[in-house]
């Protein structure tokens, strides 16, 4: 393998749990990375020396407190290939997307370009407040790329596409799609969030408008997340959350708002969750998401590979097109349902794996899937997990 994952794994306590009397094998990443322990020190560092709030106090503690979380801005644009000042601190790809969709004000009548693949936190926000105009699928559930060009029309307000699928874990052409999406003069949001732990990402050339992603999908704490803006569009959104640290000035009369990405970081931010993002950004870095890239090929074709030889399994997904190491499959009918291979395989194997609908219903629906088992590998995994995986799952569908 590209990497060495067993010193990798060293460095993420959670693993060296047993489970079943077993080393833990976990394939559950694309739910949630675990945490290593650089991220887990920069917390407590946080907490034992200087905890304060950000950009209210002059104390010590505070100026601390608010550089070090001013830092991180520049330490994931330097990740993207952004601007400091394009960066905005959200929970989550959930919220930086909902942040979007509620600021870009949208009337009746506007439409959103998306896929059928898309998880519901890149679907709900804009179905909630327009038309969406889906890319048709073909059989596998992987979206026609070809037939995008034919959704725009002269309401289409923006284009939101998934980075990587977390369902089946194909990554979209995202070049082809900003170049046919800015030729029609709409802008692009791109979901992050199953692409940011594997793939690397230079916004500068992908040219986006949007991308967002959360940080416990690379490592850091849940409520961590990011919304890049670019482009000018952190000008043109309304706030839609309104409170302290957003504003220059207020008066009885007017309000002043604050300039960049401030103005729409009101409150308390996650101070800690930020820490602990640019340290899980930080391990990823060292490793180079070059290598990380490659070694998720590895272990994307060891999946594709292993799943191809038990017997009436379907993986999901174009099995040609390049992929983050996920896979979801359609288990033979005759045999047990996904949720109880999930279980069974965690109880009697010591493996982590999801199962379900993974919130993309209306996918499932398409694939003719009740549900899927899914495996999603990252740097913590090697070729042994792979197998153990499908060496517990043979007998179980048979
Ligand atoms: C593709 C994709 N988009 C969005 C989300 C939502 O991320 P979060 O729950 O961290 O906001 C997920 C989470 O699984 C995801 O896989």
């Amino acid at each position: 393998m590209t990497l060495d994952v067993v010193s990798l794994r060293a460095e993420f306590p959670l693993l060296a749990r047993t489970l079943a009397g077993q080393r833990l094998v976990h394939l559950d990443c694309a739910s949630t990375a675990p945490r290593s322990r650089r991220v887990l020190e920069s917390i407590r560092r946080y907490h034992d020396e200087y905890t304060a709030n950000v950009h209210r106090g002059v104390h010590p503690f505070a100026a601390e407190a608010s550089a070090a979380y001013e830092a991180v801005r520049h330490v994931v644009a330097t990740h993207v290939g952004a601007s400091p000042a394009e960066v905005v601190f959200v929970r989550g790809t959930t919220e930086a997307i909902n942040l979007v969709a509620a600021g870009l004000m949208l009337r009746e009548g506007d439409e959103v370009v998306v896929t059928h693949a898309e998880h519901h936190s890149n679907s709900l926000p804009w179905r909630a407040r327009a038309t969406l105009r889906a890319v048709p699928s073909n059989d596998d559930g992987s979206p026609r790329w070809d037939r995008l060009g034919a959704q725009f029309g002269p309401r289409t307000r923006v284009c939101a596409v998934h980075h990587a699928s977390n369902v089946l874990g194909g990554i979209a052409p995202l070049r082809e799609i900003v170049a046919l999406a800015h030729a029609h003069g709409v802008p692009v949001l791109v979901d992050g969030a199953q692409g940011a732990g594997h793939l690397a990402v230079d916004l500068e050339a992908l040219d986006c408008d949007f991308y967002a992603f959360s940080g416990h999908k690379l490592g850091a704490p849940a409520g961590s997340g990011v919304l890049v803006a670019r482009n000018g569009w952190l000008d043109r959104l309304e706030p839609t959350q309104w409170g302290g640290g957003m504003v220059a000035t207020v008066r009885d009369d007017a309000i002043e708002l604050r300039d960049g990405p401030h103005r729409f970081e009101p409150g308390t931010p996650n101070v800690e969750g930020v820490l602990g993002l640019a340290a899980a950004l930080g391990l990823l870095r060292e490793v180079g998401m070059d290598a990380v890239q490659a070694h998720g090929r590895e272990l994307a074709a060891a999946l594709l590979d292993g799943c191809r030889t038990l017997p009436g399994v379907r993986v999901l997904g174009d099995a040609a097109s390049a992929r983050i190491p996920l896979v979801s499959l359609v288990l033979p009918e005759r045999g047990l349902d996904a949720e109880t291979v999930a279980r069974t395989i965690a109880d009697a194997s010591g493996i982590l794996v999801s199962a379900g609908r993974h919130c993309a219903h209306g996918l499932h629906d398409r694939c003719g899937a009740a549900a899927t088992l899914r495996a999603s590998a990252w740097l913590v995994n090697d070729l042994d997990d792979v197998a153990r995986f499908v060496a517990a799952l043979r007998p179980l569908i048979a």
